[in-house]
């Protein structure tokens, strides 16, 4: 049995505590919270649960095995950096970390004391995104030309970082999953117009060695909740609406074809292709439910997280050129 302590219980920090609390092979030994209100409203539900205010408590618990970190980003790496050296198996929200560096100290920490380290990248577990994945693999979009992906909503706004660094992890690791590799290079602008030096609307461009471009729009500041993202390849085209309750994911057989050669501009016909949609079948789990019974078989088994630290490294790498380039008005920066 493993005993988990979940750091962080405001609005993600819960879910996390649910799940894990429901699995078969451990338990939610210990709820941290700086905020006593929120250890009081959780103790209401887990009452067997221990609650304390002080990090330190947890990190000097011999008797648990794993932290899983549900903080402000702002924290992660410290929290993480005193889990590692306590022992402890550690699971970090995303993103991983304020910076790639942090990152890398993380990862070297782990390995050395061959402790699972995870990231937080929930789609990559989600019945959607599997499916999508196998799709792209399969060649049945055939090429694929760009990737946009959408994720705008009102709020939930906040302190200390900006849109990119709250909305687009996701985008950016079921991008990275899908494609499986990294841009060679990405363009970042942004505005704030609510909390000043804070952007809450930002556009992100990235280019792939393949010639796949991509573009992910983050908005803390528009009227409708949307989680849209568009793939169009050169045989078929498909989006996934995660706002959908039923046919997330939608493929369309459309493409459009220039004409090889032609002599004259009046013999220049581009041909359009449409044919059916369709929608695949999805059997629909939590994608929180799999991820986190995921870290627990990585712990148990020792094998490589799906979302790892690497994998945290490279979501943090692009935000952090994405900070780059808004810094220069939407310079193209290299990701080496
Ligand atoms: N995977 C996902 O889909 C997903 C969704 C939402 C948020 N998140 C991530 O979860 C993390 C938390 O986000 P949130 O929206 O729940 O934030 P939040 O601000 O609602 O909650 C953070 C909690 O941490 C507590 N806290 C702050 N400093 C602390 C400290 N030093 N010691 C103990 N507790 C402390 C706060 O009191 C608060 O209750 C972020 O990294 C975020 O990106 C992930």
């Amino acid at each position: 049995m493993l005993n988990i302590a979940v750091v962080g219980c405001g609005y993600w920090g819960p879910n996390l505590i649910r799940n894990f609390n429901a699995l078969p092979g451990c338990r939610v030994k210990t709820i941290c919270d700086s905020d006593s209100s929120r250890l009081e409203h959780l103790k209401t539900l887990y009452p067997l649960v221990e609650t304390t205010g002080d990090f330190d408590r947890i990190i000097k618990d011999d008797k648990l095995d794993a932290v899983v970190i549900a903080t402000p980003v702002r924290f992660h790496f410290e929290m993480a950096k005193k889990s590692l050296e306590a022992g402890k198996h550690t699971f970090i929200e995303k993103p991983m970390a304020s910076s790639a560096t942090e990152c890398k100290k993380l990862i070297a920490m782990a390995e050395k004391k061959r402790l699972v380290l995870m990231t937080g990248h929930t789609f990559v577990y989600s019945t959607p995104i599997r499916k999508i994945k196998e799709i792209v693999e399969s060649g049945d979009l055939g090429q694929l030309q760009y990737i946009s992906s959408r994720r705008l909503n009102l709020g939930l706004f906040q302190k200390d970082i900006n849109v990119a660094w709250d909305l687009a992890p996701h985008d950016i690791s079921i991008i990275l999953y899908i494609l499986n590799e990294m841009p060679v290079s990405i363009n970042c602008q942004g505005k704030a117009h609510v909390n000043p030096n804070i952007e809450d609307v930002t556009s992100i461009a990235m280019d792939f060695a393949n010639g796949a471009f991509v573009t992910i729009q983050s908005s803390w500041l528009d009227p409708n909740k949307i989680r849209e993202m568009t793939f169009v390849g050169s045989k078929k085209m498909l989006i996934y609406n995660d706002v959908e309750p039923i046919e997330k994911i939608k493929i369309y057989d459309k493409h459009v074809e220039a004409p090889p050669h032609y002599d004259t501009f009046g013999e220049f016909q581009y041909s359009y292709h449409y044919g059916d949609m369709c929608s695949p079948y999805l059997k629909m789990t939590e994608p929180l439910k799999v991820e986190c019974e995921h870290f627990l078989d990585c712990i148990k088994n020792q094998t490589k997280c799906l979302s790892g630290g690497e994998d945290g490294l490279a979501v943090v790498k692009i935000l952090e050129a994405s900070s780059k380039s808004l810094a220069k008005g939407g310079a193209q920066i290299k990701i080496l």
